[in-house]
């Protein structure tokens, strides 16, 4: 694996999941990682990704090095051939290129501007780190995809231990306008499951095709909710009208009694999640988000040590 940006770069999702399922068994019996370093480098705020990635390369023995790339480092110029006589102090060719003279591996999280579509699907910043690094990429989150979340709510599903579930991956409210990462992301893993999944969000807010394809579609959250064994929450704004969040009258915040409808169905949301928005204070209490989040720890480690394994 010399990159880890979207469940392709993986010639074997399930093994994936089920080597992060025996990695949780004994997480500090394989050392691979000593004398090796990983790089954390952000472009945006993260809790669980930041911790969860450092503890699974700490647990492989690695050293790590973390970058608010935002903040602390120089700004970053974009544009092959540009005359950099503005604001911007650093190429990322150049900037990407010494990064990886530090690090064995490299984790880039950078979210979509979310102005110009066709910019954030060519994913012109995490492309620029694969194309400059002389190290392997991993993905932190990027602007349409979120893989290592993705692989540990499949870990998450696998111990729920449903033979075909039905997975709903439902829009729920948000203030803000929000990427389709996460979704897109989601819906690409469990595709590659036996499990059976539907999308249901207000019209308007359908997903790439790419995503949507060889999904159940529902514009109606309750009929959607009957008999599945798992939703999972989250916001994103349009596909469709990119960067926007157009109006939507119905209630689409999950409640109990829209969890009562489906067959006992596990609650789950990548997190953070804004209470009382998404979801109310009782559906997140008695969820899997505690659970998902700290699979994300053996789904970091699985992939970091798929990469040192093949180094
Ligand atoms: N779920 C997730 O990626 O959380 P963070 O944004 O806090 O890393």
């Amino acid at each position: 694996m010399k990159k880890f940006i979207s469940v392709k770069d993986t010639e074997d999702p399930k093994g994936l999941v089920k080597k992060a399922i025996d990695i949780k068994k004994d997480p500090f019996s394989n050392p691979i990682g000593k004398n090796k370093t990983m790089g954390l480098v952000f472009f945006n705020p993260s809790l669980r990704t930041r911790m969860s990635t450092q503890k699974a390369a700490m647990n492989l023995g690695m050293n790590v090095i973390n970058m608010n790339i935002d903040k602390d480092g120089w700004k970053i110029e974009f544009n092959d051939g540009a005359v950099m006589d503005g604001d911007s102090q650093e190429h990322i060719k150049d900037a990407v290129k010494v990064m990886s003279q530090y690090v064995d591996i490299l984790g880039v999280r950078t979210f979509p501007g979310l102005k110009d579509r066709n910019a954030d699907y060519n994913e012109e910043v995490i492309s620029n780190f694969i194309k400059y690094s002389d190290v392997p990429v991993v993905s932190l989150e990027s602007a349409t995809r979120h893989p290592l979340q993705s692989l540990a709510d499949l870990v998450t599903i696998e111990e729920i231990g449903i033979k075909k579930p039905k997975v709903v991956l439902s829009w729920a409210p948000h203030p803000r306008i929000l990427p389709q990462a996460v979704p897109n992301s989601f819906a690409e893993w469990v595709k590659v499951t036996d499990a059976d999944l539907t999308i249901a969000c207000p019209e308007g807010y359908e997903l790439a095709d790419e995503f949507m394809a060889g999904a159940n579609v529902s514009y109606n959250q309750e009929e959607a909710f009957k008999d599945a064994d798992i939703i999972y929450a989250k916001n994103w704004s349009s596909y469709h009208h990119y960067g926007e969040k157009p109006e939507v009258k119905e209630d689409w915040r999950i409640t109990s009694e829209k969890m009562s409808l489906t067959n006992n169905g596990k609650f789950m949301h990548c997190l953070p999640i804004r209470r009382n928005v998404i979801a109310t204070d009782e559906v997140i209490d008695n969820s899997m988000i505690y659970k998902e989040a700290k699979n994300r720890e053996y789904a970091a480690q699985a992939v970091l040590q798929e990469i040192l394994e093949n180094l």
